[in-house]
């Protein structure tokens, strides 16, 4: 057990807390009366990988504080984040005669929070959301921030999260109970997610991230509550303060929340490409949102000191990733024009101009549009197996 904490995430729309603790599931229906006083009904939409026994006592907690209760469920992958799934959702939401005082509950990771949080965005022009996250990656990045949404299928693939809204969740409880589920890739895979934070929470109240995590490795890659806690806290501070800077990414010049797509613009574009695949053990596998950010950020890393912004960066960096179980290399980057095109076509990019978030120091990290297809190249070099 560890003590429950919170950290408040405050917006220029709203604000929330995201309760961190052990066994919070298990009295969510607090959170519910208190944050959705007026909801009769809830809809959880619940990512089948979760283990029932704590989706059901979650639920059981909330029908005996008299609240009626449906639930869907999602098989999550990125092919099936998309509008189909959606409005099946949103059909299962309008079955359960929920309306504008009810609650739609995220139970699950990344992929199950964006499509609930958009169903909860879009029924009814808006009502509650509360998340739930059930991995690491969504616990310290999804389900703060109130970005939710789908990819878009095009004749040249998926374009991630072109469909969307920003709409904030009331509350996020995350239950680093849920954590014990995942199998170690899946919780490696969100480490990704905090040493990005790390590698610009220098500017955002946190200098001492990366360090503190790099000493505390051996616990949380044991999964020690207290450890876990501490890290879900100050990943989800990081990401609040640049989400307070900047709600709806639309800062102009080089900080506010474009900054966490530190490492995404590789990212989103290696992931989406049929045929890329990760070493693991004696074999490889396709590639998980996780580790493709792994890369990412070695090939922003590598982009920097290319460009003579950093030096001395990329070792101790893939040798700290190589240690928390994240790949550094992957198979399949030969399509190159594949790549550039999908850079092209991400939302992040603005105006046909490719932006990327480079690390200029420990900790510190700026946007830069267009470096010209040269380092590009260099970058993907880099992360090719
Ligand atoms: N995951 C990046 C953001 O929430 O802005």
């Amino acid at each position: 057990m560890t003590t429950p904490r919170a950290v408040r995430v405050v917006t220029s729309s709203t604000e929330y807390d995201v309760r961190i603790g052990s066994g919070l599931l298990e009295t969510i229906y607090e959170v519910v009366i208190r944050s959705a006083p007026k909801a009769r009904r809830v809809h959880a939409i619940v990512d089948s990988g979760v283990p029932t026994q704590l989706v059901d006592r979650a639920l059981e907690g909330i029908k005996a504080a008299d609240l009626s209760v449906s639930r869907s469920e999602i098989t999550p992958t990125e092919h099936v984040k998309i509008t189909e799934t959606w409005h099946e959702q949103i059909t299962q939401a309008a079955a359960a005669r929920l309306d504008r005082s009810d609650v739609i509950l995220a139970i699950g990771g990344g992929i199950v929070g964006d499509i609930a949080g958009f169903v909860g965005a879009s029924y009814r022009r808006g009502l509650h959301v509360i998340q739930c996250p059930t991995t690491l990656l969504a616990m310290v990045d999804a389900s703060v921030g109130g970005k939710t949404g789908v990819n878009l299928k095009t004749p040249s693939g998926l374009l991630k999260n072109a469909i969307g809204a920003f709409h904030q969740p009331t509350e996020v409880v995350a239950d680093i109970e849920s954590l014990k589920s995942l199998t170690l890739r899946v919780f490696c895979a969100g480490l990704a997610e905090c040493v990005k934070h790390s590698m610009l929470s220098a500017d955002f109240g946190d200098a001492q991230l990366g360090s503190w995590m790099r000493e505390h490795s051996n616990e949380i890659l044991a999964q020690e509550a207290d450890a876990l806690a501490e890290l879900v806290s100050r990943n989800v501070a990081v990401k609040a303060a640049v989400v307070a800077t900047d709600e709806t990414e639309t800062s102009a010049g080089d900080m506010g929340r474009a900054l966490l797509n530190l490492g995404h613009t590789f990212a989103h574009a290696i992931e989406t490409l049929p045929g890329v695949r990760v070493p693991l053990g004696d074999t490889s596998c396709p590639i998980m949102h996780g580790e493709a950010v792994s890369l990412g950020l070695v090939a922003a890393a590598s982009m920097s000191e290319d460009l003579g912004k950093t030096s001395g960066l990329i070792e101790p960096l893939e040798s700290w990733l190589t240690d928390l179980g994240l790949p550094t290399r992957c198979e399949g980057l030969s399509d190159v024009d594949a790549i550039l095109e999908r850079m092209v076509h991400d939302k992040k990019a603005s105006g046909g101009t490719i932006r990327f978030v480079i690390p200029t120091f420990e900790g510190s990290c700026r946007v830069i549009e267009s470096p010209g297809d040269a380092p590009i190249l260099k970058a993907l070099e880099a992360i090719q197996a």
